[in-house]
Parts: C-alpha cells; sequence; structure tokens
C-alpha cells in the first residue's frame, strides 16, 4: 500500500478512510480513526447525474495521504461528464463546470460517528491536484478553477493551466494547483467532527490559432457494451487539528 512517501487506498463506491497506523519511529500524525465523504448535492452541466446508479457516475473515488510528518490528506472525486473538445476553426473555446456539495463525517471504530468528536477538518492544505488525459495542439491551452466556499470569510480559488503541445495518453497525469508552498490558506471547518465542503470545478478550453485542436477528457471505459469516461479526477486537500476535549 506505500509508495514512496504516499499511502494509496483505492476504494469502490464510498469514500471510506482509514490508513495503516504509523510505524514507530514515524512523525506523529494527527487524524481520527475514520471518515467519510458523502456526495450531498450536484449542480452544473458538468454533473447532471446525482444519485445516478452509474458505476461511472459522479462520485468519490480515493484517498491519498502524506507519512512525512508533513500532514497532506487528498479525497478525489471523479466526474465522468467533465471533458471539453475544441477545435480553432469552429469551436475554439468552451467551458463546463459543476458545483458539489460534500457531507464530512468522522467515524470510530464501530464506523459511528464519535460522541464527542476529536478532529476539527482543515479543508485546504495543499491546492487542488487533478487527474486528467489532455491532447492539446500548440496554440491551445487548457484552465481548471477550483473554488471552495469558506463560510462567509471569503472564498478560496486554485487555478491549473495546462498548455499544448500537449500527447494524449496519459492519464496518470497529476497536476497540483500553483499555491506556492508555505503560502496556502486553510479554511477550518466550523464545528468539529462533522462539515460541509462546497466547491465549484470549472475547466475552460481555448485554441488562440486557426486549425489547432484541443481535448479534455479522462480515461475511456468501457461497461455494459458502451464506452464512458472514468472520469477527471479533482484531489482535495486538507488536514486535521485536535478539537479540546
Ligand atoms: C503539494 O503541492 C505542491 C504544489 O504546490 C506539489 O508540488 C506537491 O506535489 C503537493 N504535495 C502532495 C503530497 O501532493
Amino acid at each position: 500500500m506505500r509508495s514512496s512517501n504516499k499511502v494509496l487506498a483505492a476504494l469502490l463506491g464510498t469514500a471510506f478512510a482509514r490508513p495503516s497506523p504509523a510505524d514507530s519511529g514515524d512523525p506523529i500524525r494527527i487524524l481520527p480513526y475514520s471518515w467519510q465523504y458523502e456526495i450531498t448535492a450536484l449542480e452544473g452541466p458538468g454533473c447532471p447525474d446525482f444519485n445516478s446508479m452509474e458505476a461511472y457516475s459522479t462520485r468519490p473515488t480515493f484517498g491519498s495521504n502524506t507519512v512525512d510528518g508533513s500532514e497532506i490528506y487528498y479525497w478525489h472525486f471523479a466526474y465522468p461528464h467533465i471533458h471539453l473538445t475544441v477545435d480553432g476553426d469552429n469551436t475554439p473555446e468552451a467551458s463546463i463546470w459543476c458545483e458539489t456539495t460534500l457531507k464530512y463525517v468522522e467515524l470510530t471504530k464501530t464506523g459511528a460517528p464519535p460522541e464527542v468528536p476529536g478532529y476539527r477538518l482543515r479543508l485546504h492544505k495543499n491546492g487542488t491536484s487533478m487527474i486528467a488525459d489532455y491532447g492539446l495542439d500548440e496554440g491551445v491551452e487548457a484552465t481548471w478553477t477550483f473554488t471552495y466556499d469558506t463560510d462567509g470569510k471569503g472564498k478560496i480559488t486554485d487555478t491549473i493551466t495546462v498548455s499544448g503541445p500537449r500527447a494524449p495518453g496519459t492519464y496518470t497525469d497529476i497536476s497540483p494547483s500553483a499555491s506556492p508552498a508555505g503560502k496556502t490558506v486553510q479554511y477550518p471547518l466550523p464545528e468539529c467532527g462533522v462539515g460541509t465542503i462546497k466547491y465549484r470545478t470549472e475547466l475552460t478550453v481555448k485554441a488562440t490559432k486557426k486549425g489547432a485542436k484541443g481535448t479534455v477528457a479522462s480515461e475511456g471505459v468501457e461497461r455494459d457494451g458502451r464506452a464512458q469516461f472514468y472520469g477527471i479526477q479533482q484531489g482535495v486537500s486538507y488536514d486535521w487539528e485536535r478539537c479540546a476535549a
């Protein structure tokens, strides 16, 4: 399960996390026994499938985290309906968006929320990451914009820009957003143990040259004889602080 300094847990269907306990000698880690994310609302053309029974619907996918003391946690959310193609001659610009509302909950060993929550989630530990596949000619630029709500305390925005030429076929392409290390603004959730997280994901692709083409999508998958998208995957970062007992 451990590759370099990351623990990757690929879990299907539900986002339920339980990293292995730190080895003795490892840095001290601050995290609840377990936690869970559930999508409670979706809005926008990039996610028309709330409560869909499709295997490749808009959904939580997997968590990852560092174990080197930096305490960077990510949970990934897949968006199969977010994909765009532009063509400098006919459709030089296109965009698509989705607004996601998540319910976060801390869990104990029994799988239930604790009577007294032990931890407060702090959103946006290390910006936003994106796993997607880019096929961009020279003169085509793709821009991701991620905007997180912070309960009336302003918004947190991350962007990722990918410029052509870039060859398709590398769905392992992970881009971090460009907030400089150490300057990341975090949003501690108002309550310990539970919370609502809301963010907007937007993709814009522009071709500035005649004849230039570009596609941003995810890996293709086949299910029940139909070609589908696995979904581009947004990595939402966070960590925790202890709550006063
Ligand atoms: C944290 O973000 C930076 C970019 O700001 C990125 O280079 C780094 O890989 C990220 N860390 C992890 C663990 O993903």
